[in-house]
């Protein structure tokens, strides 16, 4: 809901749990008076007003003891009294760089519209708020969209700048949004590591001066991702208030918290700066990519909770969003059963074994095309290897079809290797600087996407094996970030655009290939997790988390990706051991159990099984399919994260059914097994509780879950894993029955 007090000129931004009040002072200055729990009233009139003022700042406008910079400007600009960072500047024809904004106006309206070529957060209920401001010198416009999603308990923001009556502008620095709080009493939340390590929590007290994640690689990246969240001291998993911002957006951004002199903390997230400039020419405009902003007054948990209900409902799209879409199938991919080495016999004898063990979708990963018996040469050149497939790729396919799974194909298309005839005839077309020796990584260089003979060109490709193959899901990997910024197509004054018009052209190839292919459930990959973000997302309904698939590092990854993205959009596979990275050995029965976290795939030679693992295995997939719709469209509670152990619960959306995992990582010698206490059940309803690989339940209420919690077995050895199903009982036979 949207509360507008038009004497006031006060905006209240109300959800079901939060509220986020803004507000025109006299001057014009946009300022930002509340973001927290819920406010019933709009008695917000005073608080601008009882703000106290610090000495030896800038007046405003010759208005005694006007200092903008003690505001909490929701806005700000370079250039005026407010000498703290800005969220925006833009350069003018005669040099200078002032932008004055005040407010000139707004605009109220139900339903979100797409941003033009860039991924939204949508939904029909959503109501929404344009604060236009102006700058009376240049005319320059900048409105400042909010999308309050009021059931998600989530506000979105991005911003459009129109030039005006000048000259060319220069864009330099846009942030898609910002708020500031007149406290300085928080820690910084960020989710870092690198390839195989993504998404771990980082959690720092902030103090004066900045603290900054950002990414230059041209994607989002591996070693952070584009969230960032502040918690007041002591906010844990279940307490405490928290507000987050997450942007939605593919490629280098920056996140950045300011404490200034006078312990006030400004919270901005946008595309980097530092790399990114856009010129404007007279009545152009430009629209930022959005940011979504969520506070809880609960804790990470419930934080994590809303982000994950309003991906489900308001950004996947397609064919397998939202609960009335398709499932999603339980996949084998043969990439780490035989990397590049494989013929149709091998491909075969293991899609064979996956119908036996009941997977669902065959994914035939890198190396089907060209020549490509390695990582060096081939990408580009999307045509079938026929000697190494013994034929067609549509033979292949049929053949995998007529055993009963559906087939998937993996693609590279914003690549391209030196060794390859699309290089050979469009050495152009890859991302360099003339006369400089290309710099590779992992032997490939990146496709100037920023041009749209290059866009048309992959897209064509994608399309002419999507045409002829009847593929049902496609892996879209990127395996290096950009270095040489240089664009063969672009001005030398736009060569700062480059990073975003590569962006745009990734997004209008995938909304053309996504449109043309509704029924293909795509799946986004960067080596694993290196572009794990909402702009994806919005394309791609599912991500593999990381190449690491090791269990025991999967459970850090996959709860530090669950923070913001749902569990219906994380790949998880089962894969061999001893770990093909770590060398771990760890149980079968753990290796599944946190692969259920998300979407469960197998990723290893299914023939070199041994019959009581195929019999795991097979249990594995019956159960995932009992459970799966509790896991992609239920409630995530996360019981342990620190320490030697692991443990959540999916609780379905009427509650009614549950899953809990629990992981010990290591043994210890002379430790007693503490129970394991639930959250978020009903404590008046009876459940009845099964161990998973066991004959034996018991039914209990809710209040005896969540107070005593679950026995907990002593493990027997390193990484062992317990599991439970939960099913509420209307008219239990008995009360706690004992164990
Ligand atoms: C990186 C991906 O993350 C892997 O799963 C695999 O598809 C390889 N690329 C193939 O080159």
């Amino acid at each position: 809901m949207i509360r507008v007090l038009e004497q006031e000129r006060t905006f209240h931004l109300v959800t079901a749990h939060t509220s986020m009040v803004l507000h025109a002072m006299p001057s014009g200055h946009l300022v930002s008076l509340y973001w927290g729990g819920r406010i019933e009233d709009d008695a917000f009139s005073r608080i601008a007003k009882d703000m106290k003022k610090a000495s030896y700042l800038s007046g405003t406008d010759g208005i005694r003891d006007f200092r903008l910079e003690q505001y909490p400007v929701l806005y700000p600009s370079w250039g005026n009294p407010d000498l703290r960072k800005p969220a925006f500047q833009f350069s003018y024809e005669d040099g200078s760089q002032m932008t004055d904004l005040r407010f000139f106006g707004y605009r109220q309206y139900q339903g979100k519209k797409k941003l033009e070529g860039l991924p939204t957060v949508l939904h029909d209920n959503a109501e929404c708020l344009e604060l236009i401001l102006k700058d009376s010198l240049t005319g320059v416009k900048v409105t400042l969209t909010f999308g309050v999603f009021e059931a998600w308990d989530a506000i979105t923001q991005s911003v459009r700048v129109t030039n005006g009556n000048h000259g060319d502008i220069q864009i330099q620095r846009l942030m898609s949004g910002c708020f500031s709080f007149l406290d300085d009493q928080f820690d910084a939340i960020s989710l870092n590591g690198a390839w195989a390590r993504e998404c771990h929590e980082n959690r720092q007290k902030i103090r004066q001066g900045s603290f900054c994640v950002e990414s230059l690689r041209g994607a989002s990246g591996h070693g952070q991702n584009p969230f960032l969240a502040l918690a007041e001291p002591g906010a844990e998993e279940d307490k405490g208030n928290v507000w987050a911002m997450n942007l939605v957006y593919s490629g280098s951004f920056e996140a950045s918290v300011e404490v200034d002199m006078h312990q006030n903390t400004r919270f901005m997230m946008g595309i980097q700066s530092f790399s990114f400039s856009w010129g404007l020419k007279k009545g152009e405009s430009f629209v930022s990519p959005e940011v979504v902003m969520i506070h809880s007054g609960e804790g990470l948990g419930a934080m994590s909770r809303s982000f994950h209900r309003l991906y489900r409902d308001c950004l996947l799209q397609g064919a397998y969003a939202g609960r009335t879409g398709r499932k999603r199938p339980i996949l084998i991919n043969n990439w780490e059963a035989t990397y590049f080495d494989f013929d149709k016999k091998k491909l075969l004898e293991l899609a064979d074994e996956a119908v036996k063990l009941g997977m669902e979708c065959f994914v035939l990963d890198d190396g089907w095309f060209g020549k490509r018996n390695s990582d060096e040469n081939s990408l580009g050149d999307w045509t079938e290897n026929r000697e190494k497939l013994g034929g067609s790729l549509l033979e292949l396919a049929e053949e995998i079809r007529r055993r009963g799974l559906s087939f998937g194909l993996w693609f590279e298309p914003e690549m391209v290797s030196p060794d390859s005839d699309l290089y050979r005839s469009h050495p152009e077309w890859a991302i360099q600087v003339p006369g400089r020796s290309p710099q590779l990584a992992r032997n490939q260089l990146v496709l100037d996407i920023s041009c749209k003979e290059v866009q048309d060109y992959i897209i064509e490709s994608v399309d002419r094996i999507l045409k002829t193959v009847p593929v049902s899901y496609v892996k879209w990997d990127m395996n290096r970030n950009i270095t040489e910024w240089n664009s063969c197509f672009l001005q030398r004054d736009q060569q700062k655009e480059l990073g975003h018009r590569y962006i745009l052209g990734l997004y209008r190839i995938l909304e053309e290939l996504t449109g043309r292919y509704k029924d293909v459930l795509f799946e986004g990959c960067a080596g694993g997790g290196g572009r794990f973000d909402p702009g994806m997302l919005f394309y791609m309904p599912q991500i593999w988390t990381s190449d690491d698939t090791d269990a025991v590092e999967r459970l850090d990854i996959q709860f530090g990706t669950s923070y913001v993205y749902p569990p219906v959009a994380m790949g998880c596979h089962v894969s061999a051991c001893p770990n093909h990275m770590t060398e771990r050995l760890t149980p079968l029965f753990t290796r599944g159990l946190v692969a259920m976290q998300g979407n469960l795939g197998y990723e290893l030679d299914l023939t070199s099984l041994g019959e009581e693992e195929k019999k795991e295995i097979h249990r594995q997939t019956e159960f995932y399919k009992q459970i799966r719709e509790i896991i992609w469209y239920g409630e995530l509670y996360r019981l342990k994260k620190e320490g030697n152990e692991r443990a959540f619960l999916y609780l379905s959306e009427d509650g009614s059914r549950g899953v809990v995992s629990f992981v010990q990582i290591l043994a210890k010698a002379n430790t007693v097994p503490k129970r394991l206490k639930l959250k978020g059940l009903d404590p008046k309803a009876f459940y009845r509780v099964e161990r998973v690989g066991e004959d034996k339940s018991m039914v209990v209420h809710g209040s005896f879950l969540m107070n005593l919690g679950l026995d907990l077995d002593r493990p027997k050895g390193d990484f062992q894993g317990q599991q439970w199903l939960l099913s509420r009982e209307e008219k239990p036979y008995a009360c706690h029955t004992g164990e």
